[in-house]
């Protein structure tokens, strides 16, 4: 790495709802892009302090570019890093934003169940842990968006899914009935980055932190 790349810092945020909340935190710790993320197509977005640049990803996406070390520090849902493993990177906060529940929901007038009942989630490393720990067997099917269809489409009778305001699960007909974690953003940051260009990553985590934990 050159001294100039050793500057450089890339952190990848989340785009979509949690977006607006990673930017108000970056902002109060003095960080803001230069132009207006929110209309912009651009996926790279330098910002007011020299050498540090912002990365719009989807979420599935932040931890592999964290991991591979193209963006050095991430801002993802602790839902996606749960369902991806949580390897390869530290992870040394919890921002407290984009807070949610991971849950099991229902149809609110759920009839009687097979013995062998079929769970339809994005996440299905998560959902087959959580039935596997019960002691439960099911069989998990993969979608990638619209779980709420499936119970009430008879795809499947359950589903794994988060859970913030309610809303979706109840204008569909269905309650939530099991509750299997609380899901924050979380501050991500590379192994060799943390090492290398730790002066100004370890400054960005504290800086973070006081914000975060009202130090
Ligand atoms: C999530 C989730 C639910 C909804 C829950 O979807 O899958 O559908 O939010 O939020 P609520 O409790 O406030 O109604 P999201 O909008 O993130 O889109 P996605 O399906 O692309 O994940």
């Amino acid at each position: 790495m050159s001294d100039n790349q050793l500057n450089n810092v890339t952190i990848a945020l989340t785009k979509g709802r949690p977006l607006t909340q990673a930017l108000e935190l970056l902002s109060k710790i003095g960080i803001e892009p230069v132009e207006d993320m929110a209309v912009s197509r651009k996926l790279v977005f330098e910002t007011n302090r020299s050498g540090l640049s912002l990365m719009v990803l989807r979420s599935v996406d932040v931890a592999t570019y964290v991991e591979h070390g193209i963006a050095d520090m991430g801002m993802a849902g602790r839902d996606v890093l749960l369902e991806q493993g949580e390897q390869g990177y530290y992870q040394p906060l919890d921002l407290k934003i984009g807070a949610c529940d991971l849950m099991v929901a229902a149809l609110a007038d759920e009839g009687p169940l097979p013995a062998r009942i079929k769970v339809a989630s994005k996440f299905v490393n998560i959902a087959k842990r959580y039935y596997a720990e019960k002691g439960v067997q099911v069989d998990v099917i993969k979608l990638y968006g619209a779980m709420e269809l499936a119970p009430v489409t008879g795809l499947a009778h359950r589903i794994v899914d988060i859970v913030e305001t309610g809303n979706t699960l109840k204008a569909n007909g269905l309650v939530a009935i099991e509750h299997i974690a609380k899901v924050t953003s979380r501050l991500i940051v590379n192994k060799t980055s943390l090492k290398m260009k730790h002066v100004v990553i370890q400054g960005l985590i504290d800086d973070l932190a006081r914000e975060v934990n009202g130090e």
